[in-house]
């Protein structure tokens, strides 16, 4: 059988950072080391100048699909995925219908097999509908593999639900994962709520909307005993309050997008919606939190937020233009021009920390190693390039980075020992 073989990078995994080539054959790692003897029908992929690590896992990605096609498809999505350097991703389920049944759920699960790009692992709703009323189908779900629950989009407004779905959880070994929005605090808003906004005479989304919430879901974390995940942490008093919960020994876990660690809300003085996105980019000391809890690791992972939305949408009123905006294919350079992090902590905060919060870690974020699964990313960290728009894979064109140059480039990517990049072209 024709093995692949990574040639000539450094590899960088869990187990710290050494000279090897890795050889790959039926979708597994059959070789690690620098003497690896040529067969003549290898495939050899060149990774000079480069790290091999384990695969990316993205806990936060919307891929439109079912529903709303014109925004994204599970395969424009996976493949964007794939050019960012991921192996897997969390699909959030603000689909429509709602990623609250079965027949959805495997639904994207099919698409995502039929596109073969990355692995998808569709989150479940918390509540039908997302309508934050009653409990989705919980237990079916957990049964049927499900393990992170969310009605991202919205946070669970009501207490007692969210104690309740926190009682089903711990035993059912499910995670669910919060959108922390207190919704009658930021009806109507499109920008954080500080002098800026003041000034635009613009609506605001203020800062404690969203760490009330955080706050009553430590609590809730506290009495039930059940873990939650925070999703796109983006206030330094939201940072604040997950660092004493872990200091407690809470089970808590926290992410953050790399646009809540570049950008602040100056960005909405064009009034371009480009820049809209819930939770709402915040200010300098809000960029510094995030980044100082990346680094002390109060924040876990690195999640993109990957949000979406065609022009047509985005070009209406700065009220009426949906939030969001894209992520995959920017984050990990975002990462390594932005965070002063060793490079292991970057990677840690992109692969092998998400996949044991999502439990993918059976298979993605594992060591590079000799029998494990060989899902891989290979980047140059020192390579600049310059985001431009149509060059990427998503079916929209949002991405509030154009024109920006950047460092660190996804050079290939293997999923399940198939070189689905190289040389930084999607192979399907
Ligand atoms: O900006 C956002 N866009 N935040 C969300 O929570 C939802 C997402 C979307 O679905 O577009």
């Amino acid at each position: 059988m024709t093995r692949l073989v990574i040639r000539h990078g450094t590899v960088l995994d869990q187990q710290g950072e050494r000279r090897a080539d890795v050889a790959i054959a039926d979708g597994r790692i059959v070789g690690v080391g620098t003497d690896l003897p040529a067969e003549d029908d290898d495939r050899v992929l060149d990774a000079a100048g480069s790290h091999v690590t384990p695969g990316f896992v993205d806990l936060h990605v919307h891929l439109r699909e079912p529903g709303r096609e014109e925004a994204e498809t599970i395969e424009t999505g996976s493949r964007a995925a794939a050019l960012g350097g991921f192996t897997a991703v969390v699909a959030m389920p603000n689909t429509e219908p709602p990623q609250d049944s079965l027949p959805t759920i495997e639904f994207v699960r099919a698409q995502a097999r039929r596109a073969g790009l990355c692995h998808v692992a569709p989150a479940g709703c918390i509540t039908l509908g997302r309508a934050g009323e009653q409990l989705a189908p919980l237990g079916e779900l957990a049964a049927a593999g499900v393990h992170l629950f969310t009605d991202d989009g919205n946070g669970v407004q009501d207490p007692g639900l969210m104690r309740r779905a926190l009682e089903y959880a711990r035993p059912l070994g499910i995670t669910l994962a919060q959108h922390c929005e207190v919704a009658s605090l930021t009806r109507g808003a499109v920008m954080h709520e500080g002098s800026c906004c003041s000034h635009l005479g613009l609506p605001g989304w203020p800062a404690i909307a969203e760490e009330l919430m955080v706050h009553r879901d430590i609590e809730l974390s506290r009495l039930t005993g059940a873990p939650v995940h925070f999703l796109h942490l983006s206030t330094a008093r939201s940072v604040a309050l997950v660092r004493a919960a872990k200091a407690e020994g809470l089970p808590v876990t926290a992410e953050a997008t790399p646009h809540h660690f570049t950008l602040t809300d100056e960005s909405l003085r064009t009034y371009d919606a480009t820049f809209k996105v819930n939770p709402p980019l915040r200010t300098p000391a809000d960029i510094a939190a995030i980044k100082d809890g990346l680094a002390d690791g109060t924040i876990d992972a690195i999640a993109t937020d990957h949000a979406p939305h065609p022009p047509e949408s985005k070009e209406a009123p700065l009220d009426q233009a949906p939030p969001g905006m894209l992520g995959l294919q920017t984050a990990l350079s975002l990462a390594l021009t932005e965070l002063d992090m060793p490079l292991a902590d970057v990677v840690a905060a992109l692969s092998w920390k998400p996949a044991a919060i999502a439990r993918l870690d059976d298979r993605h974020g594992r060591p590079v190693a000799v029998g494990e699964p060989a899902n891989l990313t290979v980047f140059d960290a020192t390579a600049e390039w310059t985001v431009v728009p149509a060059r990427l894979a998503s079916k929209s064109r949002n991405t509030p980075y154009a024109g920006r140059t950047v460092r660190g480039a996804v050079r290939h990517t293997v999923y399940e020992g198939d070189p689905v990049v190289v040389d930084g072209v999607a192979q399907r």
